[in-house]
């Protein structure tokens, strides 16, 4: 985590996205990423809000992420700035999101035909195409390579980032409880290198209480089954508590 530069000021829109709201700062290599209540899912089709999320998520990931910084998982984070703001170095994202799964849920479930919770032998990483207007589509390496989306050696390094990742993680929500069943990560290009940008949130995992096996993420909102704002209240919660 590097000082956050003194006098940094809010600036420009540089991209709004379903939930957040990327500004650009008087610092050129400085963004502002502000985390929205609005809700989608289903590639946009379904819309809602859930009250306060922005401002868990905003803590949740910045927890995260300044937790991976100490454990020399490098990521886009510089520091929390506000409730719901988080001041992040500029990257150049590379469209190519990346998916780790542990237990078989969502599209693996009905792609592959098995039964929600399976648990996995080995995670399993995935790549999507990051477009919207296509829907995400399920690529492989060699589009990404043949397509030019990022390079071979910089997809080598996102692999083996992604699996560091996926056991720190698991480790992390293991000790709240939490069973860490997929979620999504996306990677920017900074100068020659490449860090773990976007955020860590309930918005973007799968995550099952271990007792209860209750649902603690986004499916609560993509299937209706209420109590949005607790849940993620309950991740924040459990989050900050470890140190
Ligand atoms: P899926 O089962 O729908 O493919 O999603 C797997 C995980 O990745 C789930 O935790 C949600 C997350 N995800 C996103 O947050 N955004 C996306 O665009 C995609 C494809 C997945
Ligand atoms: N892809 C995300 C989801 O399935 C967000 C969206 O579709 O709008 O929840």
């Amino acid at each position: 985590m590097s000082e956050a530069p003194a006098e940094i000021v809010r600036e420009d829109v540089m991209h709004e996205g379903k939930a957040k709201i990327i500004y650009l700062t008087s610092a050129t290599d400085v963004l502002i990423q502000y985390f929205k209540d609005d809700a989608t899912a289903f590639n946009g089709k379904k819309k809602g809000t859930i009250v306060n999320k922005g401002v868990c998520n905003n803590d949740i990931s910045s927890h995260i992420f300044s937790l991976m910084e100490k454990d020399d998982i490098r990521t886009h984070f510089i520091e929390k700035l506000s409730e719901r703001e988080m001041l992040v170095k500029r990257v150049e994202i590379i469209p190519v999101e990346v998916v780790v799964r542990n237990v078989v849920a969502g599209s693996l479930a009905k792609r592959m035909g098995r039964e929600t919770g399976e648990v996995l032998p080995e995670p399993i990483v995935e790549y999507y195409y990051k477009d919207d207007a296509l829907g995400d589509p399920m690529i492989n390496r060699n589009h990404i390579r043949i397509f030019h989306l990022a390079k071979d050696d910089e997809m080598d390094h996102v692999q083996k980032e992604a699996y560091k990742i996926n056991d720190w993680l698991k480790a992390f929500f293991d000790k709240i409880g939490i069973t860490l069943v997929d979620y999504k990560l996306e990677f920017g290009r900074s100068g020659d290198e490449i860090l773990l940008a976007d955020e860590i949130s309930p918005d973007g995992c799968r995550l099952w209480d271990k007792e209860t096996g209750d649902i603690l993420d986004k499916d609560r909102f993509r299937q209706d089954l209420g109590k949005e704002p607790e849940t993620y209240e309950e991740v924040r919660r459990r989050a900050l508590s470890v140190s």
